[in-house]
């Protein structure tokens, strides 16, 4: 068995902060999603794992690098244009070789992991294994139609009235069947092949494709809405632990992770929350589901439900940060500089919510 993940993909929903950063390596809970999607295969019992990269390929290369600490080999499959998740099997298959399969989107988080999936999938006789779960909004996916004993019917991507609300998660198994689908298949009106068609010709040529109902949370990290949410969610799931320093006028309440090296002074941090390594918290309160990551200054501010990214600082703000996504080397602090006014030097795509 063999792992395919696919970390191509501009990441345009979530500028500014994929500029200059790949969107797979956004972290959730302080953790790139890509890192938390090697786990979940490395967990499921595979090392042997492919990564299709794009544009943003010598950032994965260097973050991930050759698999090794995580005690897996990856091998990197350079696609040379977005031209879609089949093009990306297509292009994997010297990778790949005649082994099963597990395919991944690199931005896509799901609970509990992939252990008994894979578990089920090794041992079966099933050509491939789809991952369906019930969503709100049907026409942003591919979504499966299953027929009354539970089999497939029909797959269709991104359908304007769709018939059904299961739609498919970025996760996949297949065995060397999909290597014929993804040639059979025809660029769709976004001008990709999509998995979803070459999964359709499986089904076509009367391959067994087995629908499997997650019931779990899952999600796309697409947008930082679902950042957000990701985030939220992966929080609640992180046993908590405290490795740097509390002082005696701060109180932590609920679950909450604060890394090795972190020093919080004065404050109160409520859980679900994580603080990385070095950031200094000072007289200020931390709300539940915020993520602030390494060497962060939090100093005489509120900040709940927020991901901060690595070297940034907050200071001495008079209303609450909430739902907020902020990048790297950040600084929101108070202008002495007359006159009184908002000033901001804020990246392309940026946005700002004032009171
Ligand atoms: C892709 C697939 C779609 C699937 C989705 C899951 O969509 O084409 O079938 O439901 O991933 O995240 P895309 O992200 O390319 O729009």
């Amino acid at each position: 068995m063999k792992g395919l993940i696919l970390s191509g993909g501009k990441g345009t929903r979530l500028y500014p902060l994929t500029y200059t950063s790949a969107k797979q390596l956004i972290p959730v809970a302080n953790k790139p999603v890509l890192f938390r999607v090697i786990e979940a295969i490395r967990d499921a019992g595979v090392s042997d794992i492919g990564i299709v990269i794009g544009d943003t390929g010598p950032e994965i290369r260097e973050a991930v690098g050759d698999g090794s600490r995580w005690r897996v080999n990856i091998t990197y499959i350079p696609q040379t244009a977005p031209l879609g998740l089949a093009h990306a099997v297509k292009i994997s298959r010297a990778f790949l070789g005649d082994d099963r399969f597990v395919m991944f989107l690199g931005d896509n988080v799901i609970q509990g992991g992939i252990s008994p999936l894979l578990a089920q999938f090794a041992t079966s006789d099933y050509n491939a294994q789809v991952v369906l779960t019930r969503v709100a909004e049907p026409e942003h996916y591919g979504i499966a139609e299953l027929k009354a004993d539970g089999s497939i019917n029909q797959l269709i991507e991104k359908p304007k009235n769709p018939s059904s609300n299961l739609a498919l998660v970025g996760i996949y198994m297949f065995d060397h069947h999909i290597f014929e689908a993804v040639e059979a298949i025809q660029p769709s009106w976004r001008g990709e092949l999509e998995i979803t068609d070459a999964i359709q010709h499986m089904v076509n040529v009367g391959l067994h494709v087995h629908p499997y109902v997650h019931t779990g949370w899952w999600i796309d990290t697409g947008k930082p809405i679902d950042m957000l949410a990701a985030n939220s969610l992966v929080l609640q799931e992180i046993p908590p632990s405290i490795e740097g320093t509390v002082d005696a006028e701060s109180r932590i309440e609920g679950a909450v992770t604060i890394g090795k090296g972190a020093e919080i002074i004065n404050s109160v941090i409520r859980g679900p929350a994580i603080i990385g390594e070095g950031t200094q918290v000072v007289n200020a309160y931390i709300g539940p589901f915020t993520s602030i990551y390494h060497h962060c200054h939090i100093e005489q501010c509120e900040v709940e439900h927020c991901i901060i990214l690595e070297h940034s600082e907050i200071v001495d703000l008079d209303t609450r940060l909430e739902d907020s996504l902020i990048g790297r080397h950040v600084e929101i602090k108070r202008s002495p500089m007359k006159p009184r006014a908002l000033k901001m030097t804020l990246g392309d795509h940026s946005k700002v919510g004032v009171l």
